[in-house]
């Protein structure tokens, strides 16, 4: 038998600058038994919201940077049902006014006392779940954008929505798979938050982040003195997820021997701790995802043939952007809603040349590279209608024979040779798009022999320059910059 595992699954963010208080609102909500996330700023706090899903979350009023107002107007337009509340140094009326007028559910005057605190969290967590049972009523009447954060209407992400639905409410395993940036880890979370095991923790695991050693009592927890380091018992994130969702994330990268126990705790439900010997028994609903080939490399034996069966019950692939090019729109208007009201920005969207442009674009870093070229965007523009010039050039570049129809001598000339070449390399680029790189089939479309074209790939640098491996590497060093 295993124990009764009773585990915080209500989140509550706390944002204040000041350690000490972080520090005491922390301690009293863990008493009453909410786990507790706490961050010194607006703009860290912006970032735990986008990392995991909370149930409240108390503000500081002045803090430098943003302020709690300023903060919780971001929130309420990122997520307006998310109930927040306002903790006033002064208490005075106008303060309050504000707060209740940027979204607070209510707002408490510090220095605050436990009791009214305590009862004032509690009222706003059971008025968000009236509230939430309201929606969910709502939602029911089901629109082709189901998903909150989650859109798309190209037949192929339609037939991803289609899935989650199908299997989101079931307790089947799911692997998802995809490309790097196509929203795996989206879906992942679509699928949780649309389960019955909503209300329970959704636990992720970055299974490629986490040193080999490390990884295998994150998973599973540790008896205290198991090992040097070891000062306490620690809960892994299998045990902590109890009664939601295990998120296997990168599981392709989990070392032989670790998929293993991996295993036998997926086929039982059931493990022991690093160093322990008491069976601790689990009820999760397990979703991985990759960006690598599992199949093979189960043929090429470095993925356990038994662990990718139990892993791909139910199978989602998720498509490349370029292959839902009909997304862009929507997701462009998306995601510039998103940055202009987090940056205080009014770009408005883009000419129709540019929306070409990016609608021809083969995108290697997928949604993820969009999200980051439109918050660029957003920075750098500030506002009005986007012109191609504001994309970077391998957007832009690899159209030029677009414009080859309207060829125009430009007043002051131009240079032949540099012109004519980048014409070359366009006609050549395009070929070898269309052909996914194959270059019998791309030196066909160009009526050229296949040696005198692999010679101009090879003297211009076309490969190590636009090759979907090279600008994948590109996207994601760029990627990574970013965070
Ligand atoms: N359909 C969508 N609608 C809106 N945003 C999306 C959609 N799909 C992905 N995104 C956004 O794109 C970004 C990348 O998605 P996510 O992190 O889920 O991708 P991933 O496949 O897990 O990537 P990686 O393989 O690099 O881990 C996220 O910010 C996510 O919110
Ligand atoms: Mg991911």
């Amino acid at each position: 038998m295993g124990e009764v595992l009773n585990l915080p699954d209500i989140s509550v963010l706390v944002v204040d600058d000041d350690e000490t208080v972080r520090e005491s609102l922390t301690y009293i909500l863990e008493q009453e038994g909410y786990r507790v996330v706490s961050a010194a700023s607006g703009k860290d706090a912006l970032a735990c919201l986008d990392a995991e899903p909370f149930h409240l979350y108390l503000t500081d009023l002045n803090m430098p940077g943003m302020t709690g107002i300023e903060f919780m107007e971001s929130v309420f337009r990122r997520q307006p049902s998310l109930p927040g509340i306002m903790l006033t140094g002064y208490g005075s009326v106008e303060t309050a006014v504000a707060a209740m007028k940027a979204g607070a559910f209510d707002y408490i005057a510090k220095p605050f006392d436990v009791d009214e605190l305590v009862i004032t969290v509690r009222r706003a967590l059971e008025f968000s779940a009236l509230k939430e049972e309201n929606t969910a009523l709502k939602s029911s009447l089901k629109s082709k954008y189901r998903f909150v954060n989650m859109i798309g209407e190209a037949p192929a992400t339609q037939r991803i929505f289609h899935m989650i639905e199908r299997v989101a409410d079931t307790d089947s395993t799911v692997l998802i798979t995809g490309e790097s940036g196509t929203g795996k880890e989206l879906v992942a979370r679509t699928i949780h938050f649309n389960s019955s095991r909503r209300e329970r923790p959704l636990v992720a695991i970055n299974c490629g982040a986490i040193p080999e050693h490390l990884l295998e009592s994150e998973l599973f927890g540790h008896e205290k003195g198991s090992f040097t380091g070891a000062s306490a018992t620690r809960v892994g994130r299998i045990e902590a997820a109890h009664g939601g969702t295990l998120f296997l994330d990168e599981v392709g990268e989990m070392h032989p021997s670790l998929q293993v126990k991996l295993l036998r705790a997926l086929q039982e439900r059931e493990f022991e701790r690093v160093g322990g010997n008491r069976t601790i028994r689990v009820d999760v609903r397990i979703v991985a995802a990759t960006n690598q080939n599992l199949e093979q490399m189960v043929r090429e034996k470095k993925f356990r043939e038994d662990l990718y069966y139990r892993l791909n019950v139910i199978p989602i692939e998720v498509p490349a952007l370029r292959e839902r090019t009909e997304d862009l729109p929507l997701l462009i208007r998306h995601f510039l809603e998103r940055f202009n009201g987090d940056k205080g920005r009014k770009v408005e969207g883009f000419t129709d040349d540019a929306m070409a442009l990016m609608a021809a674009y083969n995108w290697p870093g997928n949604i993820r590279e969009l999200e980051n070229l439109i918050e660029r965007i957003v920075i750098l523009e500030g506002e009005g209608i986007v012109g191609p010039e504001a994309l970077p050039e391998k957007i832009g570049h690899r159209n030029v024979t677009a414009a080859l129809g309207r060829v125009v001598l430009p007043e002051d000339g131009l240079s032949f040779d540099k012109t004519v070449s980048e014409f070359e390399d366009a006609l050549i680029l395009q070929a070898l798009e269309r052909s996914s790189w194959v270059k019998n089939r791309a030196a066909q479309m160009l009526g050229l022999n296949r040696t005198t074209l692999v010679e101009k790939i090879k003297k211009r640098g076309l490969e190590e320059r636009y090759h979907p491996k090279a600008r994948l590497r590109e996207a994601q060093a760029g990627s990574s910059l970013n965070q």
